[in-house]
Formats: C-alpha cells, sequence, structure tokens
C-alpha cells in the first residue's frame, strides 16, 4: 500500500486524519473518541485503532503516528463493563489483548500525547506505543487492583522496565494515581507540555521523526526495542547487522554524501 490509508472509512470509536509535514512524510493522527466512557478501551474501539495504526505504518507517506485522547481522558482503561459478567473461559477465548502485540509489531514510531486520565489499559496503551508526551494535568495510574486484578495489557512488564521495581509495585499495588511530573521523574514520560499544547508537541516531535531518513528510523526502532527482550550481546549484533543494513539504502549515500558537501541531505526513504 502506497500513499492511502483508511481514511475513506468511518469508525465508530475513533477519529482519524493526516496532518502534512513541509519538512517530511506526514503524521497519523488518530484520537480515542469515547468521550461519554472517558475513552474506555472495548474491544470495537480496539480494533479500530490496530487496524488504522497498521494501515498508517504500511502507507510509504506517513513517517509516524500520533494516539491521542481528549482533554479528559486519554483512557480511563480497558471497558470494565464489557468485562464485568465475563468468566476465565470467556476472556481466553475473547483473548482481547492479543491484538495489543499488534502495536508492538508496528515498524513506525508512535507517539501518544496523553491529557488527563491514562489509567489501567489506558496507560498500558501509553506504554505500548514508543513515546509518550504528557498534559501538565495528566494522570497515569494501574488501579486494576482496585477491581480485584492485576494489568493485563503490559502494566506489569512494560511499566517495570519503564520504571523500575520499586516504583511500578507502588503504582500496581497501591493502584494511586501519579502527576505528569511524577512520571517525568520516573522515565515514563519524554515531554510535559501545557495542557493547552500537549497534542501541538506531540505532533511536532512526529513531524521531526517524519523529516529523518525512513528505514533508519525504522530499523533504529527496532534496535531499541530489540533491547527489551536480549542479552547485551545479541541486542549488539542485532543493532550492528541493522546498521551494515542501512549501508545499502541510498539514503545512506545522500546522508554521508551531504555531510562531506557541506549541505543538507535530501531523503527519498530507500
Ligand atoms: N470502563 C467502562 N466505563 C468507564 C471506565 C472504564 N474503564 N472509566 C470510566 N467509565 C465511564 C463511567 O462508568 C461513566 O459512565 P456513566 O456516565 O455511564 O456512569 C463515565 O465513564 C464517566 O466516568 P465517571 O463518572 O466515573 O467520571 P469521574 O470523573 O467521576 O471519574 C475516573 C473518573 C476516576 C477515571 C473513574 O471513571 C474511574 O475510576 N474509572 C475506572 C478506572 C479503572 O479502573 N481502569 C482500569 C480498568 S481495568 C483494565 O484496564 C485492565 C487492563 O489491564 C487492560
Amino acid at each position: 500500500m502506497s500513499g492511502k490509508t483508511h481514511l475513506s472509512e468511518t469508525y465508530k470509536n475513533i477519529l482519524v486524519s493526516e496532518i502534512e509535514n513541509p519538512k517530511g512524510l506526514k503524521v497519523g493522527l488518530i484520537q480515542l473518541n469515547r468521550p461519554e466512557a472517558l475513552n474506555a478501551l472495548n474491544n470495537e474501539l480496539m480494533t479500530e485503532v490496530v487496524s488504522v495504526l497498521e494501515a498508517f505504518d504500511r502507507d510509504t507517506l506517513t513517517g509516524c503516528t500520533v494516539l491521542t485522547g481528549n482533554a479528559k481522558a486519554f483512557a480511563a482503561g480497558a471497558d470494565i463493563k464489557e468485562m464485568a459478567e465475563a468468566t476465565s473461559i470467556e476472556m481466553l477465548i475473547r483473548d482481547q489483548f492479543a491484538k495489543w502485540d499488534r502495536i508492538r509489531k508496528l515498524k513506525k514510531p508512535v507517539i501518544a500525547a496523553v491529557s488527563g486520565f491514562a489509567l489501567g489499559g489506558g496507560c498500558e496503551l501509553a506504554m505500548t506505543c514508543d513515546m509518550i508526551v504528557a498534559a501538565e494535568g495528566a494522570k497515569f495510574g494501574q488501579p486494576e487492583i482496585n477491581l480485584g486484578v492485576t494489568p493485563g495489557a503490559g502494566g506489569t512488564q512494560r511499566l517495570t522496565k519503564a520504571i523500575g521495581k520499586a516504583k511500578a509495585m507502588e503504582m500496581i499495588l497501591t493502584g494511586k494515581m501519579y502527576s505528569a511530573e511524577e512520571m517525568f521523574s520516573a522515565g515514563l514520560v519524554n515531554k510535559i507540555a501545557d495542557n493547552e499544547v500537549y497534542l501541538d508537541e506531540a505532533i511536532e516531535l512526529a513531524k521531526e521523526i517524519s523529516s529523518k531518513p525512513s528505514i533508519a528510523v525504522q530499523l533504529a526502532k527496532e534496535s531499541i526495542l530489540k533491547s527489551f527482550d536480549s542479552t547485551i550481546e545479541s541486542g549488539l549484533e542485532f543493532e550492528r547487522k541493522n546498521f551494515y543494513l542501512l549501508f545499502s539504502t541510498e539514503d545512506k549515500s545522500e546522508g554521508m554524501k551531504a555531510f562531506v558537501e557541506k549541505r543538507k541531505a535530501e531523503w527519498k526513504g530507500k
């Protein structure tokens, strides 16, 4: 697929748009749109999100995607009402979080722009993205313990890797909410912005990344993610092979030539 996303389709739970980027490739924008339920992540919403993320990922004219909610909530978690009556076996058969793994497999970066509540599955969805830009009033938490369960969409793993065992234990075992400032200090959040401009800031970051040579961006992301499930030795080997692989791209030739010739490189994404 090139240059076309699912934009012609209408979605029930999300708004989708594309943002032109004079500096480079376009930015995809997905806005969770169930304000009446604080963007609770029901199955249908997540099916839509994953399918549009994959469409942007395949689109050669898109460099990066921003995933956001609204001022009051990025997302207040998985939809409790949808799960309230379910048995273990029903949850196992439904296996609704399996589709979240497809987000991890995306090649291009995804930035979460978080305002308001990012709780439970909402916090987990933000962590499944590659970077988080937060509004100063954002609140992060894993309150599943208060429902008699634990995080189930990656929280125990990603939060621990992001902020360390002690803080992850505290967050998950108390179920409390934490400010954007605390999560920035803990290392979960890349950047805090004023409530009015957090989305603009996330889009700016996405535009900057979309102006870089896209194959190098994708392989850099792949190598970074590899560090989560490899030893230092196999991770270094993986990184090195991706580095060597980039020497076959036209962008590598152009980038190094432009440096030597003291001019700005013109990327082709090839
Ligand atoms: N699922 C379903 N509906 C939700 C929801 C959720 N996670 N969070 C909020 N809503 C609904 C509320 O039921 C309410 O709907 P009604 O108007 O029909 O009653 C509406 O959104 C507005 O919510 P509140 O009236 O509760 O708003 P508030 O401002 O008073 O409180 C809040 C906000 C503190 C975030 C509160 O809504 C809340 O605690 N939500 C649940 C948070 C939570 O426990 N999340 C974890 C879910 S489990 C999970 O995510 C598992 C996993 O690991 C994937």
